[in-house]
């Protein structure tokens, strides 16, 4: 049986001399929601206007539920699309918005078009307001509709780009609860870009994170969180990212002076530049010198959300951040000390994972 899912199989998309999309292979399973993450001008737009069919890959093949669609016109590939800017027609209902796309499916009697629509106006709980027109929405409820009228036609895949970057905070929250139950709901393969990483946490099954063009990691949140692949991953996801401390290869194992002691070393290590990553959530903090702990000076310091505080450090001749809710009142040029675990420090040669022994 032919994969399910849409596969990326090789796709590079060029413009003049430009790569924007290089050499991509990735499956967005069947059913599943998959977030595309990374920096502005990475190829996230590009690689969903290829699966849209509203740009042709270079090279490479796409291939939807088994069916090649790499050259396919747009319209037939039966595809739902939210985009940052939707179009809306703000002298129609929020109903008749949602009805349009429904209006060229000649399978469906009116009265199923009809029972459709009430569905969907149940799902992003707009029920109450059908009768609304557009203009008379405030920019959440108007995304809401666009999300409810790419998914009217219950298509198999549905891509979403930014979608929320325009919306109030609050509007945002309900909007990717909305997603969540629809896609859910209608067994959907959703790709959806976000700037956002809590976004990301929040809505994906698996989160492909890309850099330049290329595919960085492609994990489920968690491990993508707790077991980054490269620095960059470690450094793009968490706010703030992790800290990066150089280690020096001995005979006693991984030294630093940021470290009370040596750390064990991994039996094979190359000759490239070594560092050891941790999450500024993982360090341990005290006012008084403790077990493994080094002396450190608050650089700066800024009360986060919920309490917590975000320090930079100066320790040795490194910087580093650490977050924690554990030090209140603390104030710039004070003396602490940190302790960086050994349980929590990763190990990273010239930027890429090195996997533990096993
Ligand atoms: N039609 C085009 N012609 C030339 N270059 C393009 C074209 N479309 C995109 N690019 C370039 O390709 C790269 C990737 O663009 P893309 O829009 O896919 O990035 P993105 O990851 O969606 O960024 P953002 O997060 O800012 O939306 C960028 O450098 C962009 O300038
Ligand atoms: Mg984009």
């Amino acid at each position: 049986m032919s994969e399910t899912g849409i596969v990326i199989d090789g796709v590079t998309k060029r413009f003049g001399t430009f790569t924007a999309v290089d050499d991509l292979h990735i499956t967005f399973a069947d059913g599943e929601t998959a977030c595309l993450l990374g920096p502005s001008g990475c190829g996230k737009t590009t690689l969903m206007r290829m699966i849209a069919g509203l740009e042709t890959p270079s090279e490479g093949r796409i291939i939807i539920d088994g069916t090649d669609v790499t050259r396919m016109r747009p319209r037939r590939r039966n595809i739902g699309m939210v985009f940052q800017y939707p179009v809306m027609y703000p002298t129609l209902t929020v109903r008749e918005n949602i009805a349009l796309p429904l209006k060229r499916d000649a399978s469906l009697s009116a009265a199923e078009r009809a029972k459709r629509v009430d569905e969907v106006l149940e799902v992003i709980d707009m029920a109450g307001r059908a009768g609304a027109f557009i203009d008379e929405l405030d920019s959440g409820s108007r995304q809401k509709v666009a999300v409810g009228r790419s998914v009217a036609r219950q298509t198999k895949v549905v891509l979403f780009d930014e979608p929320t970057t325009n919306v109030e905070v609050n509007a945002k929250l309900t909007l990717i609860r909305t997603f969540k139950e629809i896609s859910r709901r209608l067994r959907q393969t959703a790709v959806y870009v976000t700037h956002d990483q809590t976004e990301a946490m929040t809505l994906a099954d698996k989160i492909a994170l890309m850099k330049d063009g290329r595919i960085i990691q492609y994990d489920s949140p968690a491990t993508l969180y707790r077991q980054p692949s490269t620095e960059f991953g470690g450094w793009f996801l968490g706010n703030p990212g992790m800290n990066f401390i150089p280690v020096t290869h001995t005979t006693r194992g991984l030294e630093s002076p940021l470290l009370a002691a040596p750390v064990p070393a991994p039996d094979r290590l190359g000759s490239g530049a070594l560092r050891v990553g941790i999450r500024p959530e993982q360090l341990q903090a005290g006012i008084e010198p403790f077990e493994g702990s080094v002396k450190a000076e608050v650089e700066d310091c800024i009360v986060g959300i919920a309490g917590q505080l975000l320090v930079r450090l100066k320790v040795a001749d490194e910087t580093v951040k650490l977050k924690t809710g554990k030090l209140p009142g603390l104030r710039n040029h004070d003396t602490i000390h940190v302790a960086f675990p050994n349980e929590h420090l990763q190990l990273f040669e010239d930027g890429n994972r090195v996997e533990e022994r096993g």
